[in-house]
């Protein structure tokens, strides 16, 4: 579906295994991606996506995160924002007192819990998001896995249309008055406008693609970034992907 990025064999010397006494040289599947990255030398840092928003009645969003671990203050993943109504729907970040990073959702202006989390590691995590309007559902799973999940977000009403989507900022008001960065790089994002399944997840986290129509596959090109984030390219460990060892 338009994620998947350059497929690299990377290889390493493993350690000694206990029941193995030779070394072994281990191939496993990294794919590299375009990332970008949000420096922590300027609160500046955004990246807009260039795609017409339809109102939503249900969505998804999926993203790679590699957190800045020195910063431990509210940071903003995406802010989705439409004219209307400017807290339409968000994820955003924080740490706490045991060094865990917690993600919470704001859905038509509602906080929701700052529960899901994982470790402030420094490495790359994949997060997905859902919503669903009939239920009132929404969930947050981190590396394939669900961590927190609920219902009863307001029901009356679809997400808005025509909205201002934005990487690495809070929106204060409408496509501005940006406040509470993200620092650290960010790929892989992708947009559905369906709330997806563990099992969609599961294969996302995998690097692997999916049927499902997305309305923003990850691509540079439909990105405006400011001058301060910068593209890197950046190699991922897949989990579920082939390793295999020569003795
Ligand atoms: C956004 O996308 C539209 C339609 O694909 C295109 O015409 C426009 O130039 C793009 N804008 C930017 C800033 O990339
Ligand atoms: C945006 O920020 C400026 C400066 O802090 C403030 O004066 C203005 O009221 C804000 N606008 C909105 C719509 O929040
Ligand atoms: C982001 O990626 C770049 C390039 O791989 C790397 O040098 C940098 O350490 C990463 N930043 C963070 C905060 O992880
Ligand atoms: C999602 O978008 C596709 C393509 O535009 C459309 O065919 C489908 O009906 C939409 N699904 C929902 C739930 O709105």
């Amino acid at each position: 579906a338009g994620s998947l990025g350059q497929t690299h064999w990377d290889c390493w010397l493993s350690p000694m295994n206990s029941l193995i006494t030779d070394h072994f040289v281990c191939f496993r599947l990294d794919v590299q991606f375009s990332a970008l990255n949000f420096p922590k030398e300027s609160r500046e840092g955004f990246a807009r996506v260039n795609v017409s928003f339809p109102t939503l009645s249900s969505v998804s969003v999926c993203v790679r995160v590699q957190w800045n671990p020195e910063w431990n203050e509210v940071s903003t993943i995406f802010s989705y924002a439409a004219p209307v109504f400017t807290n339409e729907f968000q994820l955003r970040g924080q740490v706490d007192v045991q060094g865990r990073i917690l993600l919470a959702l704001i859905i038509h202006g509602k906080h929701l819990p700052y529960k899901a989390s994982f470790h402030n590691d420094g490495a790359w995590h994949h997060i997905c998001v859902t919503w669903l309007r009939s239920s009132g559902h929404w969930a947050i799973y981190v590396d394939g896995d669900r961590k927190d999940m609920g219902s009863g977000t307001d029901s009356s009403r679809n997400i808005y249309g025509d909205g201002i989507f934005i990487l690495g900022q809070d929106q204060d008001s409408f496509g501005g008055n940006f406040t509470e960065p993200f620092f650290g790089n960010i790929t892989d994002l992708n947009v559905w406008n369906m709330s997806l399944e563990t099992r969609h997840v599961h294969a996302l986290n995998a690097c692997s693609p999916i049927t499902q129509e997305v309305l923003f596959s990850w691509n540079l090109a439909d990105l405006s970034s400011h001058p301060m984030v910068k593209e890197v390219q950046v190699l991922l460990f897949c989990p579920g992907k082939i390793t295999f060892c020569i003795f």
